[in-house]
């Protein structure tokens, strides 16, 4: 396709004001918002009122008078509609790592006759480590993982809970989830997905698909920033039955009434561990204030789009070079495309040198990430032939780097 073509699809596109919400670099193509979100412009401007004004002026009584103690539900009711979930199954806390702790242990407590975490063979490390550490903590809990192909069949009535990743942090292939969770139910078993490469990027709807627990990032498709906390979500059925490991006094019924002993809160909040970081959380809010006015089934449907086009652009222009690594089908697909190559991890230091900045994960394979909200049609006919240029001048062979950008 010719840039003017793609230009022309930018100018019919629906979402195209929503580029102005944030600040990009000129000439920069940025294909690694599943990684770190854009900054949206309105980030800093949020960040030094409540720095200046609320933490500066108004001091501690900010936690009442702005707010603050409310913030993780506050936030958490935004992300809702973009979930399919109901404002009071979501909260917004800690990091993805320690939410999952948090559900997973909370999961595996309510069926102590099962002794089975089912998960998937190359699910994200931290997943994997997170189900690790809770089986070295609980005598008879095991780990067991298998093949995507197989988990379905592997779900029996030893299996405690199924720990997912909806979208392939390398591939971006999807998981059916409300199969999954219809599979899980019919043995008695809970279903926990990480939908850190999903969330603000693939319309969910884990009401209807019948979800029990979810975590995800703040920072990737979100644009919560570096570091930004995890949501979690328990299903509204599921809350009174689930005990957080980590009783810290937030989750606590009554946490200003310092009572010795602990006793959870009613509903979500039970999941609370320790005072929120109100600087992050604001910053996840105003992330994610610049999904406002768009639905999530127009940014999956330019999702698609986006990274159709780019599959087809760069195997038309150099297919030979690189090997499609997600599933050819959009419906198959996240946010995400990945390509092999055998030399991966140099041609994705010669795209960055060229302004294109995606990602490698290993073993071979570049990554782009296409966050509907920002980035165009434009950008991914020129990010293509830029990787054409670099594929057939062989320039990455020149580009040797020791240091590796460290993005997750
Ligand atoms: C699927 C998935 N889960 C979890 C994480 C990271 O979790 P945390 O925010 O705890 O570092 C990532 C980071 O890339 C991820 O891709």
């Amino acid at each position: 396709m010719r840039i003017e073509e793609a230009e022309a699809l930018d100018s019919a596109d629906p979402l195209r004001e929503a580029r102005a919400r944030f600040r990009l670099a000129q000439g920069m193509i940025y294909l690694d918002g599943n990684s770190l979100g854009a900054l949206p412009q309105a980030t800093p401007e949020l960040l030094a009122r409540v720095v200046e004004r609320e933490w500066g002026e108004d001091l501690i009584a900010s936690w009442n008078a702005h707010g603050w103690i409310d913030a993780p539900v506050r936030v958490a009711a935004k992300l809702a509609p973009l979930l399919g979930a109901r404002p009071n199954e979501l909260l917004i806390a800690d990091s993805t790592s320690v939410c999952l702790f948090k559900l997973l242990s909370a999961a595996v407590g309510t069926r102590p006759e099962r002794s089975t975490i089912l998960s998937q063979q190359g699910n994200f490390p931290t997943d994997l480590y997170v189900a690790q550490g809770l089986v070295e903590l609980v005598p008879g809990l095991k780990l067991v993982t298998l093949p995507a192909e197989q988990l379905a069949e592997g779900i029996d009535e030893d299996t405690a809970v199924v720990l997912l990743t909806h979208v392939d942090y390398r591939s971006a292939a999807i998981h059916d989830m409300a199969a999954i969770n219809a599979a899980a139910h019919a043995q008695g078993a809970l279903t926990l997905w990480d939908l850190s490469h999903s969330a603000g990027a693939i319309a969910l709807d884990l009401q209807s698909d019948a979800c029990d627990l979810a975590v995800g990032c703040g920072y990737k498709y979100l644009n919560g920033g570096p570091g930004a906390p995890a949501f979690l979500y328990v299903a509204e059925q599921l809350q009174a039955e689930l005990r957080s490991p980590l009783s810290g006094w937030m989750g606590h019924a009554e946490p200003f009434a310092f009572a010795p002993d602990y006793r959870p809160a009613e509903g979500i909040a039970r999941f609370l561990t320790g005072t929120p970081s109100i600087l992050t959380l604001a910053a996840l809010d105003a992330g994610l204030d610049t999904f406002a006015g768009f639905s999530m089934e127009q940014i999956e449907a330019k999702s698609r789009r986006l990274s159709q086009l780019f599959i087809d652009e760069v195997e038309a222009r150099c297919g030979r070079e690189v090997t499609l690594a997600s599933p050819r089908d959009p419906a198959q697909r996240g946010s995400h495309v990945s390509f092999a190559h055998p030399n991966g991890d140099a041609v994705m230091q010669a795209l960055i040198s060229s302004a294109v900045i995606g990602d490698y994960r290993e073993p071979n394979l570049i990554r782009f990430g296409f966050a509907p909200l920002y980035n165009s049609f434009a950008e991914v006919v020129r990010a293509a032939e830029i990787l054409e240029g670099i594929l057939t001048t062989r320039s990455w062979d020149q580009t040797r780097f020791s240091a590796r950008a460290r993005v997750t």
